[in-house]
């Protein structure tokens, strides 16, 4: 977390491969990352990491099924066509849109958008998943469908590294890092996580109830 400006997003970039620092050093999973040239930090990107943005990033007039498979034209050894198929098949399923494959993206809610998104992010099984502002565009429920989807992740053992603005998404997380003008301020565990279960049951009682007054 941090205001805007204080670096939340260069960060990412870094973790992310898609910037190198312009001091320090950067190792992911022991590889000193500045040692690369850009195909093999492109190489690690595509094995490593899977990034989720706000705005969703799907490319208009493909389907579903093709966003998904998209990162795995780059896999190296290449995949063949009903093995691409497979897999983009098998990412819709844990993000529980194995039904909506063959939907393009202006056919799909905000949230079933993001999950696709989520989806693509996991076909080539990363290690860590990186998120800037991913419910930026989302509402209160949705946004709680996707750390919900995030919870699972991680429950797997996946890394999600997330920003937000907002204090409640952030209290889904396990770790609250918080930056100011470029550095670090905060780094602390979550005492009182939310779960994403139970924070829908609530919203859900919540709304009847004022549907009820
Ligand atoms: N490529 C760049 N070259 C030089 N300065 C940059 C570059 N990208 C960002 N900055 C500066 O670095 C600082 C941090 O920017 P960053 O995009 O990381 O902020 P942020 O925390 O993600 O903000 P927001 O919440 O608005 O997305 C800002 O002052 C920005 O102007
Ligand atoms: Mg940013």
């Amino acid at each position: 977390m941090g205001a805007s400006g204080s670096g939340k997003s260069t960060m990412m970039n870094t973790i992310g491969c898609l910037d190198r620092p312009t001091g320090g050093r950067y190792l992911l999973d022991g590889v000193d990352t500045g040692q690369l040239d850009r195909d093999q930090l492109a190489d690690l990107r595509n094995r490593k990491l899977g990034f989720v943005f706000q705005g969703f990033n799907l490319l208009a007039r493909t389907s579903a099924l093709e966003n998904v498979e998209l990162p795995i034209l780059y896999a190296r050894p290449p995949v063949s066509a009903r093995e691409k198929r497979r897999r983009a098949l098998e990412a819709l399923g844990i993000v529980g849109l194995a039904d909506r494959a063959h939907h393009y993206p202006n056919q799909l809610s905000g949230g079933q958008q993001q999950r696709v998104a989520i989806a693509r992010a996991l076909v080539n099984q990363p290690r860590v998943l990186l998120a800037d502002e991913p419910t930026g565009n989302l509402d209160t429920r949705t946004s709680i469908e996707v750390m919900g989807v995030f919870q699972s992740l991680n429950d797997q053992g996946i890394t999600v590294v997330m920003v937000t603005h907002e204090l409640d998404i952030a209290s889904f997380a396990r770790r609250k890092v918080v930056m100011r003008d470029g550095l670090i301020r905060t780094d602390e565990a979550v005492t009182a996580r939310w779960h994403a279960a139970a924070a829908l049951a609530e919203l859900e009682a919540e709304q009847k109830a004022v549907h009820l007054a």
